[in-house]
């Protein structure tokens, strides 16, 4: 029997967690946020007093980190050796060393096998950056979804300001999620691009309704 896989990709605040957190459910199907994975590996660097771009020590973490993912009332949370850390890799601390940590292949190669894995013993929908291009390159639906910088980065820093009262600027916001494009379009091993055969979709000036109608319309095709 042939599994559903469904890829989702895009830069940060394109919308793709919301989007596939509802077809995950509307679809009966799980819904693996990759994010989360490279986020997990960027905490225990910090956690450690390491400096996040630095492979060997990230190559050494990714060796021996623990992570798993389990799913309770269909929502995926995500422990660090055995730790908890679904709310904790939220910070914006984290999205930037995420994004620092992506770029050495030995945390890479670590995580695609366990996402392939995930994969093949149960139907997802998936999000990321390399998924429709690396991670599932057979997937039967690919998506990648865009938005402009100046949307996606007040849709981010309003989602930060309901979560704290303690947050960054809105300028602080755009300028990390500009240094997460560039970094995670420019490095060698899977950067963040569209796959051939995926469907682009601009997200700018949609409603999250009208992207999961028009992603529902394109399954049910
Ligand atoms: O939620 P948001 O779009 O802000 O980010 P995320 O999906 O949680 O991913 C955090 C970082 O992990 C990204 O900036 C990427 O550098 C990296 N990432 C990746 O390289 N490949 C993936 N499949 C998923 C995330």
């Amino acid at each position: 029997m042939s599994r559903i896989n469904i890829a989702i990709d895009g830069p940060a605040g394109a919308g793709k967690s919301t989007v596939a957190k509802s077809i995950s459910r509307i679809m009966g199907i799980v819904y693996l946020d990759t994010g989360a994975m490279y986020r997990t590996v960027a905490l225990k660097a910090l956690n450690s007093g390491l400096d996040t771009k630095d492979a060997a020590s990230l190559t050494n973490i990714a060796e021996n980190i623990d992570i798993k993912i389990e799913y309770k009332s269909n929502e995926q949370r995500i422990f660090l050796d055995g730790t908890d850390v679904s709310e904790m890799i939220r910070t914006p601390e984290v999205s930037i060393g995420a994004s620092n940590v992506a770029v050495i292949p030995a945390v890479r190669i670590k995580l695609v096998e366990l996402q392939r894995k995930i994969a093949q013993e149960m139907d997802v929908v998936m999000d990321g950056r390399d998924i429709g291009t690396f991670v599932l390159p057979n997937a039967k639906y690919k998506f990648f979804l865009i938005a402009s910088l100046d949307e996606r980065a007040r849709r981010r820093y309003d989602e930060l300001c309901a979560k704290n009262t303690e947050h960054p600027s809105f300028e602080e916001v755009r300028n990390d999620i500009a240094y997460r494009d560039k970094n995670d379009s420019s490095r060698a091993f899977a950067p963040l691009s569209k796959a051939k055969d995926a469907i682009e979709i601009d997200t700018t000036s949609l409603s999250p309704q009208e992207v999961i109608e028009l992603i529902l319309s394109k399954i049910n095709k």
